[in-house]
Order: structure tokens, then C-alpha cells, then sequence
């Protein structure tokens, strides 16, 4: 399946890429803000939360911009802003606008439940966010809130309006598919998505619950979800992929167009470009990584550019081939979906 581990010698200097000993070069930098939330989704968090993080223990901005930098000068072309729900965090628009000042520019997104977006949308394009992905798991407001454990379909709703005014486009729109609790939404999710102009991307349930509920059978496979749509009178077609992007794209023939992330069943882990910075400032080669690269420490004790830059090849040259969900071997990361950033 992937190429054979490069030796280190020439390949890690600084002056080229973040490439890893696959031959695999990271290019797009995900950065959470906060691990606080204010949904409390099954599939990633307990119904009272977690513990969170003390502020003091969370980057600053100033913290985040300077990694950035360092992460830019290697190579890193986008900057995706994660959480928990990275809209919580305050000033967060101060940040994107530190960002999107930096050289060379790069593209910026940010994933979002979308429950604070309806104000903050403006704001957010005039400091420079390029775009957004909105996660919505049920368009029934029952079963949002059973999903959710809050009663803000409506917000999040109003807030991908609000997106698409602000020109935060193209709007994608992440939907977990869970066997037995969303898996017949699926049509309706196409229907709706396309009524929207929005890109709704279907996507695998991945062991990252904090409540480590998730079992292989939960899992609704992109098999499925295709016969999903078949089923509803459409006959998806496979369409080329852009660039590197863990969805595939599927066009439905009436203009329609949806995305399939089969994270479980075939993930994309060969030409995968990701790297992460967790909120407290932890490099994760992968998000499901079981050993993390400390950069707050570094940053808060002098290190220079340099140093962090060493650092971050280090720890991305070691990236490992890619998860094993589904094997015997296979371990769960210590961390939930809200404490790695998505
Ligand atoms: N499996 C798959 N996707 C998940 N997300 C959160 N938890 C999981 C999980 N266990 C998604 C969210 C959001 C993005 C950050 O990751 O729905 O869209
Ligand atoms: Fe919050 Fe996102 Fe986790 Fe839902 S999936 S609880 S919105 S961090």
C-alpha cells in the first residue's frame, strides 16, 4: 500500500518540506483553541463534559501565531482553527485576524458546531477566515438534541446562513453517520444540502468518543451510505479528487454533490497531510497518535524558531504509517475528539 520508509538522511534538513519517512508531506496545520465545547455530542463527549483545560495551560494567541509562523516558513499552506468548539473561545476573531496577517498568507478554515456562528460569521470573513465546515448530525430537532444533548438546531442553522452571507464558502457541512440513530437521514441530508448549496460530507464513526462507547458495529461504512443513496433514487458517481482530501465526491446527477469520509473502512491515511496542535500545545503526528511532541514548553522556556522548527521535524519525520482501527492491535488514544481538535 504506501512507499517503502525513506532513510532520514538529507530528507528532514530544514529548507524543504514537513515530510515523514513515507514520503508524505504535511501541508495543512490544524490548530484547536479550546477543548471546552457547548454541545455535548455522543460521539465525542460525556454528558457533563470533561475536565477542562485551566487557561493558563491553553496557548496564547500570540503562542498560536508564532507556531503558525514556524509552521508556515516549513511548508504549511492551510491552517484549519478546531476545537471543542473553537467560537467559544474569546476574541477568537483576533486570532484568525493574527493569522491571516501572517507571510505567505495561508488559507484559513475553522470547523464549527455552528451554534455561535450566526454572529460571529461577519466578523469572522472580515479577519480573514476563508471558509467553514458545520457539523450537523440530524435535521430533526429531536433527534439533534438526543445527538447533541442541547436544543440549538435552530442556531446552528440560522449560523450556516449566516456563513454563507458572510461568504464563507464553499460551506461544508460534516455529518457523523451512526448506525441506529442517524443512518436514515441520509437522503434527506443530500436533499437538504443541495436545496443549501451546501457540501455535506458524510463521515465514518470513529472510536474518539469520550465515553468509549463506540464498537465496530456502530460503525455506518461509506458501503452503506452509497446504498443509502441508490436507495433514494440516486446514482452516485465517483468524482476525481482536487486535491488531497480524505472525501470522496460523489455527484447524485441532479446538480447535487455529496462527500464520503470512509475514516473506518478505508481510511486515508497513504496521503494523509495533516499534522495538529492540540489546545495546550502538543504537536499529534495523527489523530490517533498515543505519544504527543510537547511545543508549549520550548516556546515558553525561549526556544528559537529554529529549535521549535527541529522539533516539529523531528516529531513529523516519526509520523507512523497510519491507525489500525479494526485490528487486534489497534489502541485508543487517551484523548477524545474534543481534546485532539478535529
Ligand atoms: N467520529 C467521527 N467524527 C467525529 N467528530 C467528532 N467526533 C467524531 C467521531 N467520534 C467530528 C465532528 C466534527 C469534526 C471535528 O469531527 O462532527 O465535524
Ligand atoms: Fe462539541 Fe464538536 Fe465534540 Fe460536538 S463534536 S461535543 S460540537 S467538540
Amino acid at each position: 500500500m504506501m512507499g517503502e520508509r525513506a532513510s532520514k538522511t538529507g530528507a528532514a534538513a530544514r529548507g524543504s518540506g514537513l515530510v515523514d519517512s513515507y514520503g508524505r508531506v504535511a501541508d495543512d496545520l490544524r490548530i484547536s483553541v479550546t477543548d471546552r465545547c457547548n454541545l455535548r455530542c455522543m460521539y465525542c463527549m460525556p454528558a457533563d463534559g470533561l475536565p477542562w483545560l485551566p487557561r493558563e495551560e491553553l496557548l496564547t494567541f500570540e503562542e498560536i501565531t508564532r507556531l503558525a509562523a514556524v509552521f508556515i516558513r516549513a511548508g504549511v499552506r492551510t491552517i484549519r482553527i478546531t476545537g471543542g468548539e473553537p467560537l467559544v473561545r474569546h476574541d477568537v476573531v483576533d486570532l484568525v485576524a493574527q493569522l491571516a496577517a501572517l507571510e505567505p498568507r495561508p488559507e484559513l478554515a475553522l470547523t464549527t458546531n455552528g451554534v455561535l456562528l450566526g454572529a460571529l460569521a461577519a466578523p469572522l470573513a472580515a479577519a480573514g477566515l476563508d471558509r467553514v465546515n458545520v457539523s450537523v448530525d440530524s435535521l430533526q430537532p429531536e433527534r439533534n438534541f438526543e445527538i447533541t444533548r442541547r436544543n440549538d438546531l435552530d442556531r446552528t442553522l440560522a449560523g450556516l446562513e449566516a456563513a454563507r452571507e458572510a461568504g464563507l464558502t464553499p460551506i461544508k457541512v460534516n455529518c457523523v453517520v451512526i448506525r441506529g440513530t442517524n443512518d436514515d437521514e441520509i437522503a434527506d441530508f443530500a436533499r437538504w444540502a443541495a436545496a443549501h448549496d451546501y457540501l455535506v460530507r458524510f463521515i465514518e464513526y470513529m472510536p474518539l468518543d469520550a465515553d468509549g462507547r463506540w464498537s465496530e458495529g456502530d460503525v455506518f461504512t461509506a458501503e452503506e451510505m452509497l446504498d443509502a443513496l441508490g436507495a433514494a433514487g440516486w446514482k452516485p458517481k465517483r468524482e476525481g479528487d482536487a486535491e488531497p482530501d480524505p472525501a470522496a465526491r460523489y455527484s447524485l446527477g441532479d446538480g447535487g454533490e455529496v462527500g464520503i469520509i470512509p475514516s473506518v473502512s478505508a481510511p486515508f491515511c497513504a496521503s494523509c497531510n495533516r499534522v495538529r496542535i492540540t489546545a495546550e500545545g502538543a504537536l499529534r503526528t495523527c489523530l490517533f497518535a498515543l505519544e504527543e511532541t510537547d511545543l508549549r514548553d520550548p516556546l515558553r522556556s525561549g526556544a528559537s524558531d529554529d529549535e521549535i522548527d527541529a522539533l516539529i521535524r523531528e516529531a513529523v519525520w516519526g509520523k507512523w504509517e497510519g491507525h489500525n482501527i479494526g485490528r487486534p492491535d489497534f489502541v485508543r488514544p487517551g484523548k477524545s475528539m474534543s481534546q485532539i481538535g478535529g
